[in-house]
């Protein structure tokens, strides 16, 4: 048994995690400011309400608790945000990241799984997306991610730290259990948005664009279940924990789909008739976002148990039926 520290364990992605966690008889703790995430969605262990960057907080965790790894996901992910308020993207996501590896450093702490995300690459000169391609971010959160895989490496130089690097592409589903789920404010990822226009709570989706350089003429994604993305994190923290080298992966599945795919199959899965209406291409939009996972898949032996879009889009709907209005606080 272990004992993991989860840095935004209250969001959609870090909850699941803290389940997981739990579940395989691990100790967590879950540092969260409640920024983003939700006090509900962290199922057990114990719970910290604060901010990554405090200092002084972070010492007295790491002087009390025994921590065996850091999993980090707490950050601001919005790229339209992340262009109008560029500052509050480098301090939450670079600058309160270099803190916690302070912190952790200053403890004797020693590994560290970091959320990136495939915004680092920018627009892909081809795909499947090797993490040997140029990283060319197109936007201040994929900069303020980029930054802190540097930082990264120049911490393994400097002072010996273990890391996993994980760049997800789409996170997407629920935990099947339809306890915890995806609740951002606002959102932005497409399969919570087709589904919240199934129940009625939006209108429609807008297609931005059907005139792109793919099969139906809409963008093409990537999309790995929460739980996979989950698994991935468990089989990096085993191989960093037995004295495995840092690493740098992708996180998608090759699983992609067209916008118009995942709205037909969303239609299916809820039996809702779903309004899309298409609107003007997005400037910074790329037509392809896949990843190739055989780095992962290889070096780790990760196996992705959701590889069908409509079993991740029934999870999801499960816990949008039955939380129309996402938690309650
Ligand atoms: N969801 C995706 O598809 C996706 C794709 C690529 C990368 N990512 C990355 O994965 C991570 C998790 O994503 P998510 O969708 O779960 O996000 P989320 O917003 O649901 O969760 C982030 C959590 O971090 C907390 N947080 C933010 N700043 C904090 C701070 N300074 N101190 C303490 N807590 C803080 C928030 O309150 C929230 O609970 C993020 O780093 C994101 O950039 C997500």
């Amino acid at each position: 048994m272990q004992t993991y520290l989860v840095v935004g364990g209250a969001g959609y992605i870090g909850s699941h995690m803290v389940k997981a966690l739990l579940g395989r008889g691990h100790e967590v703790i879950t540092l969260d400011d409640l920024s983003k995430g939700h006090r509900e969605a962290i199922v057990g262990g114990d719970v910290i309400e604060g901010d990554l960057g405090d200092r002084e907080l972070l010492g007295s965790l790491f002087s009390s608790r025994r921590v065996d790894c850091v999993m980090h996901f707490a950050a601001f992910s919005l790229v339209g945000e992340s262009v109008e308020q560029p500052l509050a993207y480098y301090l939450n996501n670079t600058g309160k990241t270099a803190s916690l590896l302070l912190a952790m450093k200053e403890h004797g702490v020693g590994r560290f799984i970091f959320s990136s995300t495939a915004a680092v690459y920018g627009e892909p000169e081809s795909v499947p997306i090797m993490e040997g391609a140029a990283t060319e971010p197109t936007n201040p959160y994929g900069r303020s991610k980029l930054t802190v895989e540097k930082a990264l490496a120049d911490c393994e130089t400097a002072h010996g730290l273990r890391y996993a690097t994980l760049r997800y592409f789409n996170a997407a589903g629920a935990d099947p259990s339809g306890a915890i789920g995806e609740d951002h404010s606002p959102e932005t990822h497409l399969i919570p948005i087709v589904l919240q226009a199934a129940s009625g709570k939006r209108e429609s989706i807008a297609i931005f664009g059907d005139d792109w350089d793919t099969p139906d003429g809409t963008c093409v994604r990537d999309y790995v279940h929460v739980n996979d993305l989950v698994d991935a994190h468990i089989l990096a923290a085993e191989h960093l924990l037995s004295g495995g080298e840092s690493l740098t992966c992708n996180l998608g599945c090759e699983n992609c789909y067209s916008v118009r795919e995942i709205i037909d199959i969303s239609r299916e899965v809820t039996g809702r008739e779903i309004k899309a209406v298409v609107t003007p291409r997005r400037p910074g939009d790329p037509a392809r976002l896949v990843a190739s996972s055989e780095k992962i898949r290889n070096q780790l032996g990760w196996r992705p148990s959701f590889d069908d879009p409509r079993a991740i889009i029934e999870t999801a709907w499960k816990w949008h039926s039955e939380h129309p209005e996402g938690y309650s606080s």
